[in-house]
């Protein structure tokens, strides 16, 4: 039993090796009274009852760690659920009205005491795992506007201090792990842009300021939700902190009917007591237990035609790109955008979904066989949720659009919003995409998202396209088993527990330089697991960036995610090549160990562990160079049995795991230059 209730009003919620306990307090407030290492029943049960504060004329009389903050009463900080009835008031006044157990699912029911209006607060916990997912019900029985319901608040111990995990960034430098001491206030992480986005993501991990890759507790959570968000942490005068969260953004409003269904997507924690890295490798263990549709697949190497072509599709270059991917080891082939409509840009045709006749004579057929004959799945790009205003669709539908009417429409990257919350736009996306797929034999969708939402006119709007996009991949998926679907918008731009639980992997950012990534990278892997950080191995010098790598360094960075190639295939030399060949094979042999082993993050490298196999991918980039004499930290390798014997796949040596754990791992980067890079594969013996 992983759930235990008690006779006092008290919830313990057991998971693999943490406790939870819930209790009411004397009004009936939901509070959290344990978030931490396992308790026995009797340990749970000696915890004091939720204390309220000491009343004064500026302090809460409210006990701290309210599961769902509201603002009856005394009530200070952050709210979780602002409602506003009709006549002014914005108070619950909670009335617990009973529970239901079900398997690992615990829901509490409540109702207010004042208004016709019931609320539901979720929990889940799965055997084998330490995460918690956390959700809300409203059942309103009269009308009643909704100005924030997040999905549950978390309240962490007290510590002597608070340290906050987040990312930021911005496009194409997305993941940008930040590591700072938790603001004595309020301090917000949102998304306002109608995606989950590259300039933060929704997760943050909290620790006291001394937690490190591979010791201290570490609390934290993410929220499953791939539209607007956002989640304040609060930390008091009186050194308590925590945090609430949910979809939706600052100022946004809903009207909800009496008999409507309120649900907000998941919330999830987790407690670690072994550092970050023990949390993202529990964290990893979640995502593929539990969130992504299909977890045991092997992910293929795809290459992605977009880097090396652009705009300049056509059958012939396709073909050809096609060819040396497959020799190159390949097992997808992408034709990304521009195979459609009169999108020769991004100036025209997204939204006339039919394929270019100037580029593609006989239609989409002839290439899709080609790719299939020469041994590989085939992949296609799309954007569904977004028009050009230079397309028939729009000129056909032009009210179709997100908009304010009286504002004019704004335009990002010359196109606009399709608006999915109307049935009819979402039932059109639905179809076509469902007839290009059931038609061409279409194996993966990539499937884009290039730009933010602006005058979106109505609320409910920033809930009701997300929750279209999940219904559409959802239907998909059902109707052709084999689709699988790469989430992208703009590269990273939707990283997050929704999309994961629809699709297989994600566009991790459009930069591709190997430098840049290994930040990106170490940012995406706080929370997401390898199997879905979609790398591809591109040109040197970089598109973007301008730098120029070694094609070797360039593999070793990408084979610590979903390796893929995404160059010019055609200006590679028949030795770079041979060579990428040769290392698309290496890591064919190393795939199950990266993708399905645990991740342990190392100072200038990853390792990963699964079974009696061991990976450790190194890159001494310019930093960890610097000026002659400047000394290499040995890498230790962390997680081995400490009494079991490692050898060296490629030079046979044999290794004691205790001694490479503290003297580290022979490595050759010495003489290697900027960007020197290794590759050690080992197995227990
Ligand atoms: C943005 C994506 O991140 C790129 O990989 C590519 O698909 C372009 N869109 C195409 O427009």
């Amino acid at each position: 039993m992983r759930l235990v209730t008690s006779a006092d009003r008290r919830w313990v919620l057991r998971t693999l090796s943490t406790s939870y306990v819930i209790a009411l307090a004397g009004d009936d407030a939901p509070c959290c009274l344990h978030w931490g290492p396992a308790l026995t029943a009797e340990q749970a049960e000696a915890l004091s009852a939720p204390a309220a504060a000491a009343g004064s004329s500026f302090d809460s009389v409210a006990a701290w760690g309210e599961e769902l903050r509201t603002e009856a009463g005394a009530r200070f900080e952050t709210p979780s659920l602002q409602l506003a009835f009709p006549g002014g008031d914005r108070g619950i006044d909670w009335r617990y009205e009973g529970h239901a157990v079900d398997g690992g699912h615990l829901t509490l029911r409540f109702a207010d005491r004042r208004h016709p209006f019931r609320i539901e607060l979720h929990y889940r916990v799965h055997a084998g795992s330490d995460v918690i997912e956390r959700w809300t019900v409203l059942r309103p029985e009269a009308p009643v506007t909704v100005l924030r319901c997040d999905s549950a608040a978390w309240s962490v111990p007290q510590l002597g201090g608070y340290r906050l995990s987040h990312v930021s960034g911005g496009w194409s430098a997305e993941h940008a792990l930040r590591r700072t001491e938790l603001a004595a206030g309020e301090t917000t992480l949102t998304s306002r842009r109608g995606v989950s986005g590259h300039h933060a993501g929704p997760w943050l991990m909290i620790d006291a300021g001394d937690a490190t890759e591979q010791h201290g507790e570490v609390w934290s959570g993410a929220l499953a939700w791939s539209g607007s968000w956002r989640i304040t942490l609060v930390r008091t005068p009186d050194g308590r902190a925590g945090w609430t969260g949910g979809f939706g953004h600052e100022g946004l409003s809903w009207r909800l009917e009496p008999g409507e269904e309120w649900v907000t997507p998941v919330f999830a924690g987790l407690y670690a007591p072994g550092g970050f890295g023990e949390a993202s490798r529990r964290w990893h263990d979640h995502v593929a237990r539990h969130v992504l549709p299909a977890p045991a697949e092997p992910r293929p190497v795809v290459y992605n035609a977009w880097e090396a072509v652009g705009f300049d599709v056509n059958e012939a270059n396709q073909r050809e790109l096609a060819r040396l991917a497959a020799r190159a080891g390949a097992e997808v082939f992408v034709m990304d955008d521009a195979w459609f409509g009169g999108r020769t840009s991004d100036g025209a045709g997204l939204g006339d979904w039919r394929p270019n006749r100037d580029r593609f004579p006989d239609g989409l057929g002839p290439l899709v066989d080609e790719v299939h004959r020469l041994g590989m799945r085939f992949g296609l790009w799309v954007e569904p949720e977004m028009v050009n205003p230079d397309s028939d669709l729009y000129r056909a539908h032009p009210d179709w659009v997100l908009h304010t009417p009286g504002r004019p429409h704004t335009l990002l990257r010359n196109q606009l919003v399709l608006n999915f919350g109307r049935p009819e736009v979402a039932d059109w996306a639905h179809k076509w995409l469902h007839e290009l797929v059931g038609e061409h034999g279409i194996d993966v969708l990539k499937w884009d998202c290039n730009r933010a939402f602006t005058e979106v006119g109505q609320d409910r709007l920033w809930i009701d396209h997300v929750r279209a996009v999940y219904s559409i991949m959802d239907r998909l998926r059902a109707d052709h088993p084999h689709l699988r679907i790469e989430a992208c918008a703009g590269g990273g731009g939707r990283t997050d527990l929704g999309i994961l639980a629809r699709t297989d992997q994600v566009w991790t950012s459009d930069n591709t330089d190997a430098h840049d990534r290994i930040a990106i990278q170490r940012g995406f892997s706080q929370v997401y697991p390898a199997r879905v950080m979609a790398a591809w191995v591109t040109d040197s010098p970089n598109p973007l960036t301008g730098r120029a790598v070694p094609l070797r360094f360039r593999f070793h960075v990408a084979m610590a995610g979903a390796l893929g190639l995404g160059g010019d295939l055609a200006r590679w030399s028949p030795q770079e090549l041979a060579e990428a060949a040769e290392l698309v094979a290496v890591y064919k042999d190393i795939r199950p160990v990266v993708q399905f082993g645990t991740l342990w993050r190392l100072p200038y490298g990853v390792q990963y562990v699964h079974d009696d196999r061991v990976v450790v991918l190194a890159w001494r980039g310019p930093a960890e160079l610097g000026p002659y004499g400047t000394p290499l930290v040995p890498l230790r390798p962390a997680g081995l049995d400490p009494h079991a014997r490692y050898r060296d796949e490629d030079t046979g040596a044999l290794h004691h795991g205790a001694v490479l754990m503290s003297a580290g791992l022979p490595l050759d980067l010495g003489g290697g230059g900027d960007y020197a890079s290794a590759l050690v594969r080992l197995r227990a013996c």
